[in-house]
């Protein structure tokens, strides 16, 4: 389903690029990375890898999208960063949401987006999934008061705790004490899955399944994707694209990695990723805390064909501090021939030579040729090819690039599963709108801007 190749990142193909000896070198030390991430399945404290074959949340995320389904056209989900992301990416990867049934994602406080999101829906069709693994984030509190409150206008009450679901940790949390207060239906987001790797838990599965997404596809391709990077070999795709990113930082002076693939359907995907990539292993500290590293690559998203007419410029001659992960697919079963018999356009230079042709055929050439000009300018390329954009191969890649990630962040000596980063930020925010237990750090905020 999944093909990763690494030789644009081999001298003499990419001039700028390691030996082959070099490479497989890092292969080989990916070994005890998989070991390491083993035991962290086996421990129960990282549990990605083991959704595909723990099906409960699964069957009860498909189940509530039933029941929201007879209530409902429309699912409105509410979250951010990895409790949105990873389901919209999925939803857009499978083209979800041209039928009967739609989801709509909110996944920030800007009133303006609020306000006119919002009013483009009819509250008496609508669901409401209130998607939070801590249960207490600033953002999705802010939006279900609002949201809470827009439904109940409209069908009262009762009928609104009926359309209402939480996703959140199974125990802990404000979120969970809530819904159990109110008594409105919840999904578990496992303790040992954290936010961007929560896509193949309820998080992406209850609005998947309430847009229609084939669920038993999807979780049977990240299945075999999950057989796929525990596999102790050289050939396991996982291995290939984490070797790559720690090879392009030490040896290609590679502080960039660009996710470019070639399909509009896997540009929320790239969004996904970035935020997978930057959070799990923009790291200060070790693993243990005892050193300081400050490690990761930039996560950079672009898209083919349309970035060949922006970024990437700045990719060919731009500062050489960049690689490229290139995702190119092998089938579009919705291509199109063109054809006309416009004798204009026959005659135009720019437009007759290109009939018979197919605008799947446009993007490969030009997939191709972005390769060709990558490598000639010096850059790594990795080429991720895949058979057809679908549910199955959107539940193989989301796992190939949680594995990646993981192995990436445990070869560099970090935590990939936290993010102490984003911390600051977020109790500063709290302070400086009142939260009692935080109002010391709204100290901070008036230090910064020079008032204190
Ligand atoms: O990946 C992560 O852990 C974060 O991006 C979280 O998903 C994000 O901060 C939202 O957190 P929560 O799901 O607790 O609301």
């Amino acid at each position: 389903m999944i093909k990763v190749t690494h030789n644009g990142m081999v001298a003499p193909l990419c001039p700028r690029g390691v030996s082959q000896e070099a490479f497989d070198s890092e292969l080989d030390k990916m070994q005890s990375g998989l070991a390491a991430l083993q035991e962290l399945r086996k421990s129960g404290e990282v549990g990605f890898l083991d959704l595909p074959t723990s099906l409960n949340d699964a069957h009860r995320s498909v189940q509530t999208a039933e029941a929201l389904r007879k209530h409902s056209t429309t699912l409105v989900v509410l979250g951010i960063g990895g409790s949105s992301l990873g389901g919209q990416a999925l939803l857009d990867g499978c083209d979800a949401g041209r039928g009967s049934h739609r989801v709509v994602f909110f996944d920030n406080v800007d009133p303006s987006t609020i306000k006119s999101g919002f009013a483009d829906l009819n509250a008496n069709e609508c669901s409401i999934a209130v998607v939070t693994k801590s249960g207490g984030t600033l953002e999705t509190a802010a939006q279900f008061i609002f949201a809470y409150e827009w439904l109940v206008a409209a069908v009262g009450e009762a009928n609104a705790k009926e359309r209402i679901v939480f996703v959140t940790d199974p125990e802990q949390g404000a979120l969970r004490a809530l819904g159990q207060q109110m008594g409105v239906a919840m999904l578990d987001v496992p303790p040992s899955i954290g936010g961007r790797f929560s896509v193949l838990t309820p998080v992406g599965l209850l609005p998947a399944a309430f847009a229609g997404v084939d669920v038993h596809a999807l979780m049977s391709g990240a299945q075999s994707m999950a057989e796929a990077v525990t596999e102790n070999a050289p050939s396991n795709p996982a291995f290939i694209l984490a070797s790559s990113s720690l090879l392009g930082v030490e040896h290609c002076a590679a502080s960039s990695l660009v996710f470019m693939p070639y399909s509009d359907r896997l540009r929320t995907l790239g969004a996904w990723f970035v935020q997978l990539w930057a959070e799990s292993l923009g790291k200060k500290l070790s693993r243990d805390g005892s050193r300081e590293v400050r490690v990761g690559q930039t996560p950079v998203q672009a898209i083919g064909a349309t970035d060949q007419h922006a970024q990437v410029q700045l990719f060919v001659e731009g500062p050489q501090d960049k690689m490229v992960w290139l995702l190119g697919l092998e089938t579009h079963p919705d291509d199109i021939v063109l054809s006309t018999e416009n004798a204009d356009l026959r005659n135009s230079s720019a437009h007759g030579w290109l009939l018979g042709k197919t605008f799947g055929q446009i993007l490969e050439s030009e997939r191709r040729a972005t390769r060709a000009a990558l490598l000639e300018a010096g850059l790594p390329v990795i080429d991720v090819s895949i058979t057809e954009v679908n549910a199955a191969t959107m539940g193989a890649l989301f796992i190939l690039l949680e594995a990646t990630t993981a192995l990436a962040g445990i070869a560099m000596d970090i935590n990939p599963f936290d993010q102490p980063g984003v911390e600051a930020g977020k109790v500063m925010a709290l302070g400086l709108l009142g939260r009692e237990d935080c109002l010391e750090h709204a100290k901070r905020v008036l230090t910064a801007e020079g008032v204190v």
